[in-house]
């Protein structure tokens, strides 16, 4: 197969027929898993098994977003559905209006509606607010800060006061839950909405080279609902806001967005059960089963942020931290990872109090208080798969000596990671290139929260540092109960921790997006990849697929290899695995013997695993000075590598004037 397929679309056939494996197993569906795996699984047969699967449609699962409102389900029959109101968004307030407890719609534009709070249910002559915009603007009114749209299923629906500090958030998700600490706001009216299918304000401060224009405000037209293309003078429907909102108008259910490779893309009908969902991926799938949602109104034209250039994408800063408990192993490892921490622009290990930290070591060092747990510190296995109850903490302290304002990405790293920060930094411009391309609402990688994944490497973006400084009440609460395993552990860590009392990062970083809005991109777990909304890619974050085994030799091997692949030119590299296999099966057929030949037996599996390292920009389990040491070899390769893109890619060689890795660090100061 790769004889005539080159090595990069092996790759990229490789990564989509996992991802839709997964999909079609319905392991995987909806945003949560904007992280697609692709293990050893994929074999290469799956190619074909992929396209016959994909092409028979609809048999893919999809499964369910959110546990939104089980709302009354039209009794239209399937097939063509022609809704038709009047084109202004006043419409939608209309078809609230058939809601019961839903208040009419303000007629002008006169004066604003009034808020207030109530306990549990609204007060006679006010209502429930269901729409976002309502709820900011009743934030606004009543003087309190707007702490924008979770999907919690534990707590109540709707527009929300959090007692505790006085916030303002609003649930979509449906739920029956009461809570004490929450009140309900409730309006006289619903005023007219202004904008659809655009980005909420969210303050964040400006970053240079973004350049994002709020979407002019538009109506959601006169809808219809047909086959597969739509009917001349509409638009398909291609963001999940306004595909929610037509979902309403239509009195539909909305079932919320998924990634699925097996259905059409954008604003679906789904003719079985009626309902209305919204599939991010840009899929070429059509399906007798599926209706496209369509509009009089085009989408608002979204002006989207300028890509990162790659000397761009060198200037971003990062600050790089990361928590040992001083184990004599992890001492070995720290003169090299400081170095190559010090590649960021501010950097920090964090350790706890009774850690000895020397007076010379506190320029990078930072001693922090944990919080009680299950463990003696003196047991052998201290903290092993509780790393969060040191990483909080150490949060915390980032947090309120604002360590990391100024810095574009805060990036969680361990003393096992050879990485390279100039790497870094393109990858994650690569990354933030790709959310733009895919241009959803929210996900503005300048201005919404995000969180990058790296397989176990974790990125947040400054606007995401800012969102869990604001919900550190909720982010920073530690399981105290002295009866449950996971004593010590975030709460955000659930289940999880009090069953097993484990709390790693890489099982709880992501439940931030219970807590507050937030993007997630890239792939959980090293080696791991991810794909965009447009079918593309992402870069490799994360590499650990050492092919000669796991022992220090095994690994000191693959490492030495690695230096060898990463010296090839690009060519070279594509064609190195072919050649090694032509290679193995000439002197198969010649003679049976291989071993201790540069193409050794074996070459043909491995060679893959270890071209598709090239110039990542973490590489995990370098748990041995000795590999630490072997891996530093890959240092100027990689900085080759960035100039040498650099030269290819821009005209102007700027990357000389940027930082290098060694610049000088800006560790936190205790
Ligand atoms: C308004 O919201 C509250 C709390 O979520 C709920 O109990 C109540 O039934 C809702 N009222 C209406 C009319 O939807
Ligand atoms: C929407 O429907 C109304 C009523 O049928 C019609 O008057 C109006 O022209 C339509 N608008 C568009 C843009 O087609
Ligand atoms: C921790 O040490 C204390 C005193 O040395 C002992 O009583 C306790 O049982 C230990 N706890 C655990 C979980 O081993
Ligand atoms: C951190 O920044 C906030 C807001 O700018 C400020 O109020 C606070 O005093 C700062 N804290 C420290 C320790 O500098």
């Amino acid at each position: 197969m790769a004889r005539w397929l080159g090595l990069r679309s092996v790759l990229v056939l490789l990564a989509l027929a996992s991802l839709a494996l997964l999909i079609l197993n319905g392991v995987i569906s909806q945003e949560s898993l904007s992280k697609v795996v692709l293990g050893d699984r994929a074999g290469s047969k799956v190619k074909t098994e992929l396209f016959s699967r994909l092409s028979g449609g609809g048999s893919a699962r999809s499964v369910r977003a959110d546990g939104h409102a089980e709302t009354s389900r039209s009794t239209t029959p399937a097939g063509a559905v022609f809704a038709t109101v009047t084109t202004t968004l006043q419409t939608l307030s209309v078809a609230e209006l058939a809601t019961p407890g839903m208040p009419a719609p303000v007629e002008e534009e006169s004066a604003p509606p009034s808020f207030q709070l109530a306990r549990d249910l609204c007060p006679l002559g006010f209502y429930n607010i269901s729409d976002l915009e309502t709820c900011r603007l009743g934030a606004r009114t009543l003087r309190k800060r707007f702490a924008g749209a979770v999907d919690a299923g534990h707590e109540p629906s709707g527009c929300l006061h959090r007692l505790a500090d006085n916030d303002v958030l609003f649930n979509r998700a449906f739920s029956r839950k009461r809570n004490r600490q929450r009140q309900l706001i409730c309006a006289d009216r619903i005023p007219k909405l202004v904008e659809v299918g655009s980005q909420p304000a969210v303050e964040v401060e400006s970053q240079p080279a973004s350049s994002v224009a709020a979407p002019v405000p538009s109506s959601i037209g006169n809808l219809s609902i047909t086959g597969r293309v739509c009917p001349e003078g509409s638009f398909a429907i291609q963001t999940p806001h306004r595909c929610e909102t037509a979902a309403k108008v239509l009195s539909k259910k909305y079932i919320g967005i998924m990634k699925s490779l097996g259905e059409p893309h954008g604003c679906l009908h789904r003719v079985g059960d009626q309902d209305v969902m919204f599939n991010r991926l840009r899929t070429p799938q059509q399906s007798d089963q599926r209706q496209l949602v369509c509009s009089t109104e085009k989408d608002p034209e979204m002006i989207r942020a300028k890509k990162l250039s790659r000397s761009d994408a060198l200037q971003l800063k990062l600050y790089c931290f990361a928590w040992t408990v001083r184990s004599e192993r992890e001492e070995l490892l720290l003169p090299y990872a400081r170095s190559l921490f010090q590649g960021c622009d501010g950097h920090g290990f964090f350790t706890d109090r009774e850690a000895s930290v020397t007076p010379e070591e506190r320029d990078d060092f930072v001693q922090v208080d944990l919080p009680p747990t299950q463990q003696n510190r003196s047991e052998k296995f201290w903290l092993l798969l509780k790393n969060m109850v040191g990483l909080l903490p150490a949060w915390k302290y980032l947090l309120d000596m604002n360590v990391t304002s100024g810095m574009d990405w805060v990036v969680n790293l361990e003393l096992d990671h050879f990485f390279v920060a100039n790497l870094l930094r393109q990858t994650i411009g690569d990354y933030i290139n790709l959310m733009i391309q895919d241009g959803l609402p929210h996900q503005n990688p300048w201005e919404d929260p995000v969180m990058l994944i790296f397989g176990n490497v974790f990125a947040f973006n400054a606007a995401l540092v800012a969102s869990m400084k604001r919900e550190w009440q909720t982010v920073g609460q530690v399981i105290s109960d002295r009866g449950s395993l996971g004593l010590g552990c975030p709460v955000i860590s659930g289940a999880r921790a009090h069953a097993e009392g484990h709390c790693e990062q890489d099982m709880v970083y992501e439940h931030l997006q219970d807590v507050m809005p937030l993007a997630i991109v890239g792939a959980n777990g090293c080696g791991n990849l991810a794909v965009s909304d447009s079918l593309i890619p992402f870069p490799l974050g994360c590499w650990q697929d050492f092919p000669y085994g796991d022992d220090e030799a095994a690994r000191l091997r693959a490492l030495n290899k690695l230096v060898q692949i990463w010296k090839f030119s690009d060519q070279e590299a594509e064609s190195y695995c072919t050649s090694a296999w032509k290679w193995v099966k000439s002197r198969a057929l010649s003679a049976p013997c291989c071993a201790g030949s540069e193409h050794g037996e074996g070459e043909e599996a491995s060679c893959p695993k270890l071209v598709r390292s090239r110039f990542v920009p973490i590489i995990h389990n370098v748990k041995t000075p000795q590999l630490h040491a072997a891996a530093q070899q890959l240092l100027p390769l990689a900085e080759w590598h960035v100039s040498r893109v650099e030269e290819t890619k821009d005209t102007q060689n700027t990357w000389r004037t940027v930082r290098l890795a060694g610049s000088p660090a800006g560790g936190p100061s205790p």
